[in-house]
């Protein structure tokens, strides 16, 4: 029998809560969300304000740092930024090993885990100069090697950073361009990269997030963490939300298959779910499903595809659910991901990549929260308990005797 008082014989008390709905592991002071009012702030600064103002790289500049950067300040970022954006030589044969239909995502937790491989003198995580150094290179490097897996991926030549272009139109080049064709970066793909990226930067303590500070807990180097938190978000109840998002709408296919596809997420026997519906914390208007709505417009107007039939299925899909009384009751919304697919889609990014672009947005929340979680010293191991409902104290039988 256990003794359960043994459980708070240390005085502390005890809480059992799957799915951590009520438990805050750690301080921090970064990103503030308010899921009742529909409120993001990342260090106090509205995330609308900041999607329609800033630029991704002054957002990673403000994330790891706790404010806007004057001029100088930011100057020096994006140089810093720049100079590590190359990849070790040795680093591309790395892809070759890989299935040309693997998924980008699994290329990716192999080749950022493998990065602590090609960059020892950034491990030191006592040392800070190598943890800013470390933070930079992730930053920097994200977008090359997520290029590298598309471009594996349709089988074209790798494309090398052009350090003279703004993070997302070198990001955008790296995966467009191709060899003798002059490759001209369209300012509105750019800006709606950019700004995809804003939205993504952060988000406090979501599972993937949780999983970097987990991971970094034990003194693991950076690099290994931020592969960890990839590995997490590729799941579709997280990342992976964006391509389930969008396969639906697909498979609804028009409009009037909407109402039975409703009655069935409705349905207690048929489990499916409306993707990019819902959250953990939100329980009003994900902030960042309006701005990712207005450039999912945006794109589209760029491309000429205003029509498009995936656009007409979502926004009606939303219109019915923010009437239907059970999202209503349950406070389901829709969220980021709603929008994100159609938009991705629209710039030229396959279904698969999605998840690829959300992790190079959000490599930078993970650093700065891991950083955070580096420099608080009431940090110790992440080491949740449980509540063991297995067998009690048996004895061992020999096999011949077992029934
Ligand atoms: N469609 C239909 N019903 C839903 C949905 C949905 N998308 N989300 C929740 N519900 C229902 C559940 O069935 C449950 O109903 P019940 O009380 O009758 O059993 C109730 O709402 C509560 O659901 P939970 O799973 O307990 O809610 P939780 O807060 O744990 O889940 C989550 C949040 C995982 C995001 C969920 O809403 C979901 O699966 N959404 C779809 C996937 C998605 O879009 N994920 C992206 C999240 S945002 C991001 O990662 C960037």
């Amino acid at each position: 029998v256990i003794d359960i008082r043994k459980l708070y014989s240390d005085g502390k008390v005890f809480t059992y809560d799957p799915g951590f709905t009520s438990t805050a592991a750690c301080e921090s002071q970064i990103t503030y969300i308010d899921g009742d009012e529909g409120v993001l702030l990342y260090r106090g600064y509205p995330i609308d304000q900041l999607a329609e103002k800033s630029s991704f790289l002054e957002v990673c500049y403000l994330l790891a740092n706790g404010e806007l950067p004057n001029e100088g300040e930011f100057k020096r970022f994006e140089k810093d930024i720049t100079y590590h954006t190359m990849l070790h030589a040795q680093f591309d044969r790395f892809f070759d090993g890989f299935r040309r239909d693997a998924h980008p995502m699994a290329i990716m937790v192999g080749t950022v885990g493998a990065l602590a491989a090609f960059y020892h003198d950034s491990t030191d995580i006592n040392d800070r100069k190598q943890r800013t150094i470390a933070s930079h290179r992730l930053i920097a490097k994200m977008p090359t090697i997520a290029a590298r897996a598309f471009k594996y991926s349709i089988g074209q030549p790798f494309v090398s950073p052009r350090n003279e272009l703004d993070y997302a139109s070198n990001f955008l080049r790296q995966c467009f361009a191709v060899p003798a064709e002059d490759y001209k970066i369209n300012p509105v793909m750019a800006r709606a990269l950019d700004v995809f990226m804003i939205l993504h930067a952060d988000h406090e303590q979501n599972a993937s997030t949780s999983t970097v500070r987990l991971a970094g807990s034990s003194g693991a180097n950076p690099f290994a963490c931020i592969s960890s938190g990839i590995a997490c978000l590729w799941g579709p109840a997280h990342g992976g939300a964006n391509e389930a998002a969008l396969n639906m709408l697909e498979e609804i296919g028009t409009v009037d298959n909407i109402p039975e596809f409703i009655r069935r997420v409705k349905d207690p026997n048929d489990d499916i779910r409306l993707m990019g519906f819902g959250h953990r914390v939100y329980k009003n208007y994900d902030p960042r499903a309006t701005a990712m709505q207005k450039l999912c417009h945006m794109v589209l107007k760029e491309v000429g595809a205003e029509d498009n039939p995936t656009l007409k299925v979502a926004m009606e899909l939303e219109k019915i659910a923010l009437n239907d009384e059970y999202f209503v009751s349950r406070k389901l919304y829709p969220n980021i991901d709603f929008y994100s697919g159609i938009t991705l889609r629209a710039m030229g990014f396959p279904t698969s990549m999605f998840t690829v672009l959300f992790a190079v947005a959000r490599t930078v929340g993970w650093i700065a929260q891991w950083t955070e979680m580096m420099e608080d010293d009431s940090q110790k191991i992440g080491r949740p308990r449980q509540v063991y409902t297995g067998p009690t104290l048996r004895a061992y039988v020999p096999v011949g005797q077992r029934k």
